[in-house]
């Protein structure tokens, strides 16, 4: 799979990860974390590792540290997860669940989730990645009208990665977020690929146009390749709960990628369905 370097390490990411949002948010039945367990193993078959959770997605962590025991794969993960509380006591406590929870000693990527007390959660951070409990530090959001905030954040904290939407539906991250992301060497997870699945909404009773088949064969792999194209992009986490969507999916993850007049032509060609 296609992998791109953590600008603050240079550890290698792969493009396609998993998001957890809602799909993950099961009882930890046999049948369920069986079937979520299949699409992780996917993930991992094919070279991909994030996976991206939060304890405000109610019980997907405990789902994904489920899995984590029934793989015995922990290293060949990348867990990212987030801290969505206010207050320093409470963010400790949250993260320590987290880990808890992931059934994990160290986590990957700890995120402040939307910005929600950011100066005192990134402290936090800072001092579990002094002790090696935290590798990476991140902010996120998943709405444009945050992207200025997000901005004065990150300035402000220099994080390891930032997350935030982006997607040929929701473009405006391209205006200054992702280049600004770029010069101050910041890696980009991108959320809400496919606007939480309006996006093939959109394209429903149209068939990909013939100049794509060179680099996608589904309307998922157009619109990933769109987001994992840009060169600020680390990686994106279409979130599933079907091991066929998974596939397809992960299949973005290889092969050619559209170029700058491909991009703009895809841009030109969903705009106008
Ligand atoms: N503030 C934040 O930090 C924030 C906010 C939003 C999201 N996120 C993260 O970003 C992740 C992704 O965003 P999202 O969950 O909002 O939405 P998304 O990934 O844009 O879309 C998910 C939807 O697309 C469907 N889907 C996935 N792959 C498909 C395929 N190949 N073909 C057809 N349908 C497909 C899924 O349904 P099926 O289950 O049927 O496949 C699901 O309904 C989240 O899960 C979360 O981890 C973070």
């Amino acid at each position: 799979m296609i992998s791109r370097p953590i600008p603050t390490s240079d550890e290698q990411i792969p493009v396609i990860g998993l998001g957890t949002y809602s799909v993950f948010d099961v009882e930890s039945t046999a049948d369920e974390i069986a079937a979520r367990k299949s699409i992780v193993d996917m993930l991992v078959a094919e070279g991909g590792s994030v996976i991206d959770t939060s304890p405000m997605y109610r019980r997907s962590e405990k789902v994904v540290g489920d899995i984590v025991k029934a793989s015995n794969n922990r290293d060949a993960l990348f867990l990212a997860t987030k801290v969505w509380i206010d207050g320093r006591e409470a963010g400790i406590a949250q993260m320590q669940q987290s880990a808890n929870l992931m059934q994990t000693e160290v986590i990957d990527l700890m995120q402040v989730h939307n910005l929600r007390d950011t100066d005192v959660h990134m402290r936090t951070i800072r001092d579990w990645q002094e002790q090696g409990r935290i590798r990476y530090s991140g902010l996120t959001h998943y709405r444009a009208d945050a992207l200025s905030s997000l901005e004065a954040a990150m300035k402000k904290t220099q994080p390891d990665f930032i997350q935030i939407n982006y997607s040929l539906g929701e473009r405006e991250a391209d205006q200054r977020l992702l280049p600004l992301a770029a010069d101050m060497g910041i890696a980009v997870i991108i959320n809400r690929p496919y606007q939480s699945g309006a996006l093939f909404g959109a394209v429903r009773g149209h068939d990909l146009p013939e100049w794509a088949a060179s680099f996608a064969d589904s309307w998922g792999q157009f619109f990933l390749k769109y987001i994992i194209s840009h060169r600020a992009v680390t990686c994106v986490i279409p979130a599933t709960s079907k091991a066929h969507h998974m596939r397809d999916n992960l299949a973005a993850g290889f092969g050619k990628l559209p170029d700058s007049a491909t991009r703009n032509r895809m841009v030109e060609f969903t705009a106008n369905l």
